[in-house]
């Protein structure tokens, strides 16, 4: 059965395409609550709130704006939806300049519909903050970002598979795991281990592989199940080190041509990694583009590591 999955905040790295295979591995009508402490755009908890999957769901982030952004869709989106317009016609009278004048503004109040607006009209929709934490990501030239009607839908959509059954929380990751309980599914997405330390600062925080280690071990030793994503590989470029084992059951979702490939005119397929906690069976897959780790080790010929 095919969900229309509402998905209103544009966001570099989201798991829209992913969310359907991810959320194939989680048994049905086991967990009560979705807790998703690296919420971003939300995909997977989206993707799941619109099959009803849980009860409840918790989704966590270091970047406040987008949590008051997300407090402001599960209890009334209206005001965003009207700010969001108004926004999005400023630039039409001004074009460019105006986006200009709405990030200097962001970096000021922080406003949560400014930084829906920043975020549907910036480059790869993708957020970028300097090291004093002001938002310095530069306009799309070629796109104008979801037209505000559009926008409107989506947040509505968005409102009604959430609302009365999800609460949004800022703040660091790692208070959600220390107060797991039975009956939690965690869906973890943490920055990239090549990109959030070193000279690459994407988001607001990073998040250091041995801090994701710590934090499974805590999930582990509550027997708390999960999914994690985390390095992925595409052609010759591999994001980071695999986990250890024991912490986890390792499967390969081929996710495709990355766009960057595609633009470069390159045929590179992404294969991204999931890890499935030992507390919850690896569910057979019916479809083609998920690999086990045997098959992937068999083709290794089509995929260079470094
Ligand atoms: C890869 S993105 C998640 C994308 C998400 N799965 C989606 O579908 O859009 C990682 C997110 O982790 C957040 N983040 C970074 N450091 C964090 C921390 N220490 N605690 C909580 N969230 C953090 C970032 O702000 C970012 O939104």
């Amino acid at each position: 059965m095919r969900f229309s999955v509402p998905h209103p905040i544009p966001y570099q790295g989201s798991k829209r395409r992913l969310a359907s295979a991810i959320l194939s591995h989680i048994p049905e009508n086991r967990y009560t609550r979705l807790v998703e402490p690296f919420a971003g755009s939300s995909a997977v908890t989206l993707a799941a709130a619109s099959r009803n999957m849980f009860a409840s769901y918790v989704i966590n982030d270091a970047l406040e704006p987008l949590i008051e952004l997300w407090n402001k869709v599960i209890q009334d989106p209206t005001e965003v939806a009207i700010n969001y317009s108004t926004l999005w016609h400023r630039e039409r009278e001004k074009p460019i300049e105006a986006y200009y004048e709405i990030r200097s503004e962001f970096n000021v109040d922080r406003s949560p519909a400014k930084l829906l607006y920043l975020l549907a009209r910036c480059v790869k929709n993708a957020v970028r903050f300097n090291p004093a934490g002001e938002f310095n990501q530069s306009p799309d030239k070629r796109r104008k970002g979801t037209r505000p009607q559009l926008m409107e839908l989506e947040l509505v959509a968005a409102h009604q598979v959430l609302a009365g059954k999800s609460q949004a929380v800022y703040g660091d990751f790692l208070p959600l795991f220390l107060s797991a309980q039975e009956g939690d599914f965690f869906y973890l997405d943490p920055p990239y281990q090549g990109t959030s330390e070193g000279r690459d600062q994407r988001y607001v925080a990073g998040v250091s592989r041995e801090r994701v280690i710590e934090a499974l071990e805590i999930l582990n030793e509550k027997r708390i199940p999960f999914i994690l994503s985390y390095d992925g590989f595409c052609g010759e470029r591999n994001y980071g080190a695999p986990l250890p084992k024991t912490m986890a059951q390792q499967i390969l979702l081929d996710v495709g041509r990355s766009s960057q490939a595609t633009l470069n005119g390159r045929g590179d397929v992404t294969i991204e990694s999931l890890y499935i906690s030992h507390t919850i069976p690896v569910i057979p897959q019916p479809s083609a583009t998920t690999l086990s780790l045997n098959d992937f080790e068999k083709q290794t010929t089509l995929f260079t590591f470094t």
